[in-house]
């Protein structure tokens, strides 16, 4: 099904209250090396304040299926219902062992469409690659190699195989491909975790990446695509399935095609606002900050949407609450 209604615009800045109250409630556990306590702090946070907001919202991508999250899970309602019916993909804590380590780029992410607007992912893996605005659509492909696409991109941007900035997770599954790319001259960027940080780096001039790849979780591919529609580029995406189990997953979730390749449009399509608040400091957003005499602390959020293209970075000073 694809999205057509227009969300409320004030949304855009009610779901930056949301992502705020996750972060901040994370922020609390940064370094502590509890990742289970860090990711629940976001989660309860999320929830609460994202019951607030005057819409009919269903999570489509959230913290697991009903029977193993007992908040945030698939199909759960969440807003005061009385609004518009939307899609919301979530990740209260996107890099829970970054966040647990005090390590750079973790995020509290949400985005929301209006209904029907976000591919239903099931929590598995997903091959992902992506580029930033300004290239023919298709120019890179799940489908090419990838030199293929290394060169195709070069070729786009004028520049030498060997100029283009792939970042990866930095995963041993990931080992001939890291090799592949550095045996064509291209620097490799490699990541710890948190790949939302990764696909949307390559919309940005600083860090300096060109291009995304490599297999990350589902439910954070279609939160990229979420991020990139509203800021522009192309992400594509196919599930990769582990076992049988997984397969049926996707299953009771409508996918019959396990082997299809998804667009960007195909992951997040019709009116997208995404946003998305720093936990620890990172390349994209700085986490959050407590004053020196600890009443105040620091949030930074990007917050975007897709049918007027604004990209808004908001910074905010709030009063600690204890
Ligand atoms: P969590 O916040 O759920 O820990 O996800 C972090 C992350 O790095 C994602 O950004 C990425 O898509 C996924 O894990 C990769 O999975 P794995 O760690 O199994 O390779």
């Amino acid at each position: 099904m694809t999205a057509n209604t227009t969300l409320d615009r004030e949304l855009v800045l009610e779901i930056v209250r949301v992502t705020e109250a996750a972060a901040v409630a994370a922020s609390k556990l940064v370094g502590m090396g509890d990742e289970k306590a860090a990711d629940a702090a976001a989660v309860d946070a999320m929830r609460t304040v994202l019951n607030q907001l005057d819409m009919d919202g269903t999570v489509v991508i959230g913290e697991g299926e009903r029977d193993e999250a007992p908040m945030l899970y698939i199909g759960e309602k969440v807003g005061t219902g009385k609004g518009p019916a939307t899609d919301i993909a979530l990740d209260p804590l996107e890099g829970t062992t970054i966040c647990a380590n005090a390590m750079p780029n973790s995020l509290a992410v949400l985005a929301i469409s209006s209904a029907g607007g976000l591919l239903n992912a099931p929590d598995v893996y997903m091959d992902k690659i992506a580029i930033g605005p300004g290239y023919e659509e298709g120019l890179v492909d799940l489908d090419n190699t990838i030199e293929e696409n290394i060169n195709a991109l070069a070729a786009a941007k004028g520049v030498a195989a060997s100029d283009i900035m792939v970042c990866i997770l930095d995963r041993p599954r990931h080992s001939e491909l890291i090799q592949r790319v550095r045996a064509m001259g291209a620097p490799v960027m490699l990541i710890g975790d948190g790949d939302v940080a990764g696909v949307i780096a390559t919309t940005n001039p600083e860090p300096n990446i060109d291009l995304y790849v490599g297999s990350g979780g589902a439910p954070e591919g279609v939160l990229a695509a979420a991020a990139l529609r509203c800021i522009g580029g192309q992400i594509q995406g196919r599930l990769l399935f582990r076992n049988e189990d997984e397969k049926a997953r996707a299953r009771k979730w409508g996918i019959t095609d396990l082997n299809r390749k998804y667009s960007t449009e195909e992951m997040a399509s019709g009116d997208v606002i995404f946003a998305a608040t720093g936990v620890t400091d990172g390349a994209l957003l700085e986490g959050v900050h407590i004053s020196a005499d600890g009443c105040r602390y620091s949030t930074e959020t990007l917050v975007m949407r897709s049918a007027t293209g604004t990209v808004r970075w908001i910074k905010g000073e709030h009063k600690t609450q204890d």
